[in-house]
């Protein structure tokens, strides 16, 4: 089967083959010069890794093409069915400095990477283009079991019951720990909206200085459109027992407010409502259009 294997951890499903991986996994040694890419699935991961990429490669769009997005930079947790070795074990292998991406809420990451003090760019996304866009996926990625329809989906989204848990959790327990830790959060839809900025702000974060020239090349070559007609960032190019894209394209539309597409009116009020009781306390803001 090409199906994730599913370890539940804290009642959170996670796709770790094992309970000794996953031990594993919490033991990892962080290095103080990893960066850590972090986000709940379905949030803008390849979009950032390609920019971070592209800031790495000082622009060079031919050095990021090396190879697809998914073997390019290793997940912490991740074992995929078609690859040989747990992700974890690529990490591992990495030269210094790594990128590491990890869908992990804040509660479960390796305790190394904060003794570390490692840096860590968070992206978050407006929890109903977040649950389109993972409903989507469900149909097809064969990593995940189906979806049935958007009403079940839907309602498995809001209580948590899908891989890497709750949403609300994961974006709440980033931003407290932002307070703590080395922690750039940023916005899918600031990034949707004013690329130029939100990169200006990763590279302070990254104490990095890059040219005008190389910043504008790194916006266009990291824009929806040259990501979704890119074999190297668009996932066409890995085999379609994992990903069918007939079904539903990765590079599916990449914009803020398709959930109105999707979403009834009195889901929607259901929505809001429950969003206000999940949310209570949190200074947290999203913006569900741009
Ligand atoms: P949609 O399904 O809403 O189109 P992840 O990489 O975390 O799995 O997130 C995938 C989502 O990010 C998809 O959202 C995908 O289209 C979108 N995405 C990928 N690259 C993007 C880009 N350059 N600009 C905007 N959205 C992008």
């Amino acid at each position: 089967s090409t199906l994730f294997n599913i370890l539940e951890v804290d009642g959170i499903p996670l796709p770790v083959l094992s309970k000794e991986m996953w031990n594993k996994i919490s033991n990892f040694q962080a290095r103080p010069d990893d960066l850590f890419l972090v986000t709940y699935p379905k949030s803008g991961t390849t979009w950032m890794q390609e920019i971070l990429d592209m800031i790495k490669n000082d622009g060079d769009v031919e050095k990021c093409k090396r190879v697809n997005t998914l073997e390019r930079y290793p997940f912490l947790e991740v074992k995929f069915p078609h690859k040989e070795k747990p992700d974890l074990e690529i990490a591992l292998e990495m030269s210094s400095p790594r990128l590491i991406k990890t869908h992990l809420p804040s509660h479960l990451i390796p305790p190394s990477i904060w003794k570390e003090n490692c840096k860590i760019i968070y992206v978050a996304r407006n929890a109903k283009d977040c649950l389109v866009s993972f409903y989507h996926f469900h149909r097809m990625a064969s990593l995940l079991p189906d979806p049935q329809n958007f009403e079940e989906f839907y309602e498995k989204f809001m209580s948590g019951k899908v891989l890497f848990g709750s949403w609300f959790d994961h974006v709440k327990g980033w931003w407290a720990a932002k307070d703590t830790h080395q922690i750039l959060y940023l916005f899918y839809e600031d990034i949707k909206k004013d690329p130029k900025r939100e990169i200006e702000k990763i590279l302070k974060f990254l104490e990095k200085d890059i040219s005008e020239e190389i910043l504008n090349k790194i916006i266009y070559h990291t824009s929806f459109d040259v990501m979704k007609q890119n074999p190297m960032t668009n996932y066409t190019t890995l085999p379609t027992s994992i990903m069918d894209h007939s079904i539903s394209p990765f590079m599916r539309k990449g914009m803020p407010g398709d959930w109105k597409n999707y979403f009834t009116v009195a889901q929607n009020e259901e929505f809001d409502k429950d969003y206000q009781k999940k949310m209570t306390g949190s200074t947290l803001t999203f913006r569900t259009e741009i």
